[in-house]
């Protein structure tokens, strides 16, 4: 299915690993032109150049830390008139003791998973209404919806983004403007990776069978983690032509984890 939006710019930050990679990748496979930041830079450009390689695409790294007014700036000024923006980040700590956050852990939290979407969403929006034509997806978490002990500072700042985006989403619309959130539970990412295999090295067992255990005991329908590419072929869908009636919406893509008739 083509879903006409070749020669559209995106910015995707948060794109050189993870689901960000996986929606840069499918974005790119749809011929549009994307700016993509990440923190580390060889990573970065690294992720660029072989999507750009497999795809034909212009995909231009910007190295640059999302969650503050500097690199916000740097990103804006690669690409001040995006027609789609996407974003994400490293999923904020685990918190198995609520009572040791710290405050400057909720400052973080809060900068990076609420503040920066939010800020971003203010900058580009205007002009997305005044060309008629936006498409914004953020990549959030499961935890905004379904909360969890170990999931406070995901999901409580997640909540509020989805809050957020679902009443601006209410205001656009009119304009061809469309805002959605995908809430992704447990996925095989660079992050997750390095989670499971140091969990799995505690115990003496192998990333699989920590996989599998967690799996078990957190009720994954699916018995297994999800891929990246499960999450990024749907930020495609949703940046698409075919998603001009879908907004302020927000799916959970979790392998059958949570349970809610609608
Ligand atoms: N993986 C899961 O199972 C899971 C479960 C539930 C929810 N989620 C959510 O899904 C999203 C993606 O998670 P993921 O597992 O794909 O993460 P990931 O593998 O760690 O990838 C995160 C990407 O964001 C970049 N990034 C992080 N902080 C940044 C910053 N301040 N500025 C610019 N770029 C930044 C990272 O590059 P640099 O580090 O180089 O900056 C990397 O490219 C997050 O919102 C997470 O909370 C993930």
């Amino acid at each position: 299915m083509d879903l006409g939006i070749r020669g559209r710019k995106a910015i995707v930050n948060g794109g050189s690993a993870g689901m960000g990679r996986s929606a840069v990748q499918a974005l790119a496979r749809e011929g549009v032109e994307l700016y993509v930041s990440s923190r580390g830079e060889e990573r970065l450009v690294q992720a660029c150049k072989e999507i750009a390689d497999d795809t034909g695409a212009k995909v231009v790294p910007i190295c640059a830390d999302h969650s503050t007014p500097e690199g916000r700036e740097k990103i804006l000024a690669a690409c001040p008139e995006p027609d789609i923006l996407v974003g994400t980040c490293s999923p904020p700590p685990m918190t198995p003791d609520y009572r040791a956050i710290t405050d400057q852990q909720w400052r973080d939290a809060i900068d990076i998973s609420l503040l920066s979407p939010v800020e971003f969403m203010r900058r580009v929006i205007d002009g997305m209404a005044e060309r008629n034509w936006g498409r914004i997806v953020n990549i959030a978490t499961v935890a905004a919806k379904y909360p969890g002990e170990i999931r406070v500072l995901s999901g409580a700042t997640r909540a509020a983004l989805t809050n957020y985006t679902v009443a601006v989403s209410k205001l656009v619309a009119k304009h061809n403007v469309i805002i959605n959130n995908l809430l992704p539970g447990m996925h095989h990412s660079a992050f997750v990776e390095v989670q499971f295999n140091e969990r799995a090295a505690a115990k003496g067992i192998t990333y699989d069978e920590e996989v599998a255990e967690f799996s078990r005991e957190w009720r994954i329908a699916a018995e297994r983690f999800g891929d990246c590419d499960d999450v990024g072929d749907f930020v495609a869908m949703f940046c698409s032509q075919q998603a001009n009636y879908i907004t302020g919406q927000s799916l959970v893509i979790d392998g059958g984890a949570t349970t809610s008739i609608f």
